[in-house]
């Protein structure tokens, strides 16, 4: 038992000193980064954070909206973790998430061209507008049952009630889970996403690794039976996906499977609980948000940017390259800010300030460039009929807990609970 606690021990420590995040993690900054995004934007906007326990150069932290969509559409800053020194000599030291988006089944996400541009096109071609539009009665039923048995209540957690479930059966239903399965393949998805979010490497990887691999293996079944028998859903329509004689490969399969599942769960989660807590927050922008449903777009939009789900993405250079006169040497780490990009005064007037009319709103919540993401008119479906359906149903409704706790993932970041009343 004493050995196990100091297992447990050394590797928090471990994990502690390999923080890429540190900056983030300082002192009331999970509750709210952006005071220390502003300060980093003011005193040094590119910033080199040396990494306790590491000789290289440390992260780049970029925080002014210029740089951060400059670098994410610039080829010279790849996809490809592992081409920088730091995520390659130290993989099982660094936290759980960047350790799957580094090593786990090569998806687009970690693609630079040309394998990305020819896997993107081909999941393109699935992945369309239409299938999505397609999508809207089935989001509006599902919402309607989660909330139908909370509505006689006096209280709920948005976060267990909606926000999770949600987006869950909304993937499990797009990529063809039939609906026996659903349950299943919802508890698998939950652990081996909680794993993702989880900082600490060694208990990411206990928790998730038998979730991951049933879910892997049930995937791999699917896929063959809808290369067997084509459907009407997205495995079929990517089995089927053909560009100039080229197609998707089994592997290609299951890794763009498995990436819009992961990126398309927690993510939509925290679009809906940390939107309508910066609403709840703000009751004038509520009370016209209810008065003027027609505003939803756009109060997507600027909950997008007021406090995002994605708050930064990784970049290696792939060369020496100059950034505001910083010298960053080939294999460079670049922790690109997304959340500090939306926060820049010299692009948002009034930064810090919710504006559910905000137009325009060019935020980079879903990224920039060629990786700009896949599922972005999917999430602000998901988001629109969702808080539709909490603003409308729920007048009266009151935060519980004035401050509830951000989930410790610097990057992914989201509400562990919203408990409200009504
Ligand atoms: C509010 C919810 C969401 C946010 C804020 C979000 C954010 C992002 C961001 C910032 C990126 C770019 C990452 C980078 O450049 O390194 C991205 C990529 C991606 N997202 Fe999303 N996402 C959301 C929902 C979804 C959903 C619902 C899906 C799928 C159903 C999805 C699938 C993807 C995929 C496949 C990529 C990779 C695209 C590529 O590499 O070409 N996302 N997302």
């Amino acid at each position: 038992m004493a050995t196990a606690t100091a297992t447990v021990q050394e590797a928090r420590r471990e994990a502690r000193q390999f923080d890429l995040f540190l900056p983030l993690r300082s002192s009331g900054a999970l509750e709210n980064p952006f005071a220390v995004y502003a300060l980093l934007r003011t005193v040094r906007p590119v910033m080199r954070m040396p990494i306790e326990g590491w000789d290289g150069p440390g992260v780049w932290f970029l925080t002014r909206h210029e740089d951060v969509s400059a670098v994410l559409r610039d080829p010279r800053f790849s996809v490809d973790r592992l081409r920088a020194p730091l995520i390659r000599d130290n993989l099982d030291r660094l936290p759980a998430f960047i350790q799957q988006t580094a090593q786990g089944l090569r998806s687009m996400l970690t693609m630079d061209p040309p394998d990305h541009t020819r896997v993107r096109k081909l999941v393109n071609k699935a992945f369309t507008p239409r299938r999505i539009a397609g999508l809207r009665g089935h989001v509006q039923r599902i919402v309607d049952e989660l909330l139908e048995p909370v509505m006689h209540r006096k209280r709920m957690d948005v976060i267990d009630a909606i926000a999770a479930p949600l987006p869950a059966i909304v993937i499990a239903e797009l990529l063809g889970v039939p609906p026996e399965d659903h349950r299943k393949f919802k508890e698998w998805a939950s652990e081996v996403v909680a794993g993702v979010g989880r900082a600490n490497p060694t208990e990411a990887r206990e928790s998730s690794l038998p979730a991951a691999q049933r879910l892997f293996g049930y995937l791999a079944e699917i896929v063959a039976a809808r290369r067997r028998e084509p459907r009407d859903d997205l495995i079929s329509a990517m089995v089927l996906a053909q560009e100039e004689h080229d197609a998707l490969t089994d592997a290609e399969l299951l890794a763009t499977s498995n990436l819009i599942l992961i990126a398309g769960h927690e993510t939509t989660t925290n679009l809906i609980g940390n939107g309508l807590l910066a609403l709840l927050r703000e009751p004038d922008e509520l009370a016209r948000l209810r008065r003027e449903p027609s505003l939803l777009p756009t109060a997507i939009e600027e909950l997008l940017r007021f406090d995002g789900p994605v708050q930064a993405t990784l970049r290696v250079t792939t060369e020496d390259v100059v950034l505001d006169g910083h010298e960053l040497e080939e294999g460079s780490l670049v922790l690109v800010g997304i959340g500090a990009a939306n926060h820049d005064p010299a692009v948002f007037t009034e930064p810090e300030r919710l504006d559910v009319e905000r137009d325009p709103n060019p935020h980079v919540a879903f990224g920039f460039g060629a990786h700009f993401c896949l599922g972005a008119q999917l999430a602000r479906l998901e988001g629109e009929i969702a808080l539709r359906a909490l603003i409308e149903r729920f007048p009266n409704m009151e935060l519980e807990d004035e401050a509830p706790a951000y989930r410790s993932n610097p990057v992914l970041r989201g509400l562990v609970s919203l408990p409200v009343r009504f």
